[in-house]
């Protein structure tokens, strides 16, 4: 609990946690666990991509590893468990089996992403994906809100972005990947339950769209004669939310908006907006956007403005593996736990690892079920709890 206290007084911000990726506040988190991670004895080294992997070598030095991990980046204004619980949690385990001088017939990399979130850049999963095998180098050229590429981005951060290709593991030097991560929903609070087993991760589509209507004098141009971007904007997010409310187990949100030139007087010319759009069947979450996209169409034709829908971050729902759903469901057992299986609502560094070999996840509970909020908390009890189930997952982890 206090290394991840001391994780969060990295931040981005002067008061509240904001860690974005390849930021100093990234820098500074990564050089701290990198040494927590050589003070346990694990050979550690910060990949191309930024991610942080802490090696603990088997009795057979060379031998394919099972990855632990999760991201270390933040959202703005974010709570400290996000992320860095699995993190933390994984390095733990790993310090204790070191303590002992206990190898397992496999080796363990504990791996901390940077880019999780997609906060500071359109993109997001980059540094899992690259990991994957699956990075897209287009990315590189994406920028942030002040026109820095990523490529830059890693260059400034002490990354050698031509050394990208080495980071893709290949799939004989990987057992499997597991994610500890707090629920971000009420569900094991509301069963009393400390752990549970992910069952499969919803899919989700991020879209920018961005309106365009006609700035003009606040106080001279007639209502009738607006081509308002704003009030366009804002009938468009309730369309949003409409859409979402009629399709079930589909979720929409509009968690961006920027008004262009944002001036008291001034009609707003343009307004650019994010859409998230997730469900457990990509069928749905494909409808649902085709639907959301038509309504977008016909508002802005009815308002007059033109407007631009483009995908910039897209991830199908990802089924964790039936072998890591029960090794986890055994180990949550052993100690007297029972099995509470469950979706993910949220997206998760495990969504971009699935390609490259089995994924499992436990979550652990999380007070009122807030996050992305810094009143996200979990208990020092639940945090020992998802240790304990953690280590005994390991010693009776038989290499698939
Ligand atoms: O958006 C998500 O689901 C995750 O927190 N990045
Ligand atoms: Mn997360
Ligand atoms: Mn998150």
């Amino acid at each position: 609990m206090a290394r991840l206290d001391a994780l969060a007084r990295h931040s981005d911000e002067p008061v509240q946690l904001t860690r974005l990726y390849l930021s100093a506040a990234h820098k500074a988190a990564a050089e701290e666990l990198a040494g927590w991670m050589r003070e346990a004895g694990l050979t550690v080294s910060i990949d191309a991509l930024g991610t942080v992997v802490g090696r603990y070598e088997s009795a057979m030095p060379g031998t394919p590893a099972l990855l632990l991990g999760s991201h270390i980046d933040t959202v703005r204004d974010a709570g400290r468990y996000d992320g860095t619980l699995g993190v933390i949690a994984g390095l733990v385990a790993v310090e204790e089996l070191s303590k002992r001088g206990e190898t397992l017939p496999f080796a363990i990399e504990v791996v901390a992403f940077g880019d999780e979130e997609g906060v500071r850049f359109p993109t997001t999963l980059t540094a899992s994906r690259a990991l994957a095998g699956n990075f897209d180098p287009m990315v590189l050229e994406a920028c942030d809100a002040d026109g820095v590429s990523l490529r830059n981005a890693l260059i400034a951060f002490g990354c050698e972005p031509t050394a990208i290709a080495r980071v893709a593991k290949s799939r004989e030097a990987v057992l499997a990947y597991v994610e500890v991560h707090i629920e971000q929903g009420p569900v094991l609070e509301s069963e009393g339950l400390p752990v549970g087993v992910v069952t499969a991760i919803n899919g989700v589509r991020r879209l920018a769209v961005v309106v365009t209507g006609e700035a003009g004098h606040a106080g001279t141009v007639p209502m009738r004669l607006r081509r308002d971007a704003l009030t366009a904007t804002a009938e468009m997010a309730l369309a949003v939310e409409r859409v979402a409310n009629s399709l079930p187990d589909v979720v929409a949100t509009v968690g961006r908006m920027e008004v262009f030139p944002c001036a008291v007087n001034v009609i707003p010319g343009s307004v650019q907006f994010t859409i998230d759009v997730r469900s457990p069947e990509d069928s749905q979450r494909d409808a649902a956007t085709e639907e959301i996209s038509r309504a977008i169409r016909k508002i802005a034709a009815n308002r007059r403005v033109e407007v631009s829908i483009s995908t910039t971050h897209e991830a199908p729902a990802t089924a964790c593996s039936t072998v890591m759903i029960n090794a986890l469901s055994r180990a949550i057992n052993h100690l007297g736990f029972t099995t509470r299986t469950l979706p993910s609502g949220a997206g998760h560094d495990a969504m971009a690892i699935a390609t490259l070999c089995p994924i499992g996840m436990l979550f652990v509970r999380c007070a009122g079920g807030i996050s992305h909020n810094p009143r996200e908390s979990i208990s020092l009890q639940d945090a020992d709890i998802c240790v304990r189930i953690l280590l005994d997952f390991l010693r009776n982890f038989k290499p698939i």
